[in-house]
């Protein structure tokens, strides 16, 4: 069952928002995300770099985190947004993240172009460790 179109077409709004907000100075790649909570609240992030680039964080992340700040912890819907021709997907980091969050969450990328991804956060981080310890 997919998004239904209206909550996806606002979740790439606030993605595409958010990318504009991006602290990318180092990689010069803007990203923006935006999450959607059981309770139907959409959550945002920019990625945000720092001169120490190991203490970079990705907007994926940024997003959740700010979901979960907000008092919302269960996660249905991840939205990617790059300013590229091909959709940008999350990495490994952002998967597990999203994982403790949102097992099943649905991911979509979008982009610059009508080229996007849509799938889920089970079929990106198969078995994954997750709060309930799978085996
Ligand atoms: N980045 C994200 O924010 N999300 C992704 O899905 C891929 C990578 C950021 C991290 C870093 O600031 C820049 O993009 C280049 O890797």
């Amino acid at each position: 069952m997919g998004l239904p179109p209206l909550q996806l077409r606002r979740l790439v709004t606030a993605a595409r928002r958010a990318a504009k907000d991006a602290y990318a100075p180092y990689s010069k790649f803007r990203v923006g995300a935006a999450v959607l909570t059981r309770s139907g609240r959409i959550f945002t992030g920019c990625n945000v770099e720092n001169a120490s680039y190991g203490l970079s964080i990705c907007a994926e992340r940024s997003a959740v985190f700010s979901a979960v700040a907000g008092g919302d912890r269960e996660l249905t819907a991840v939205v990617v947004y790059t300013p590229t021709r091909k959709p940008t997907l999350p990495c490994g980091a952002c998967r597990q993240v999203i994982n403790e969050f949102g097992p099943t969450a649905r991911i979509v990328c979008v982009c610059d172009s009508t080229d996007r991804i849509e799938t889920r956060l089970d079929e990106l981080l198969p078995r994954a460790f997750g709060p309930d310890r799978p085996g």
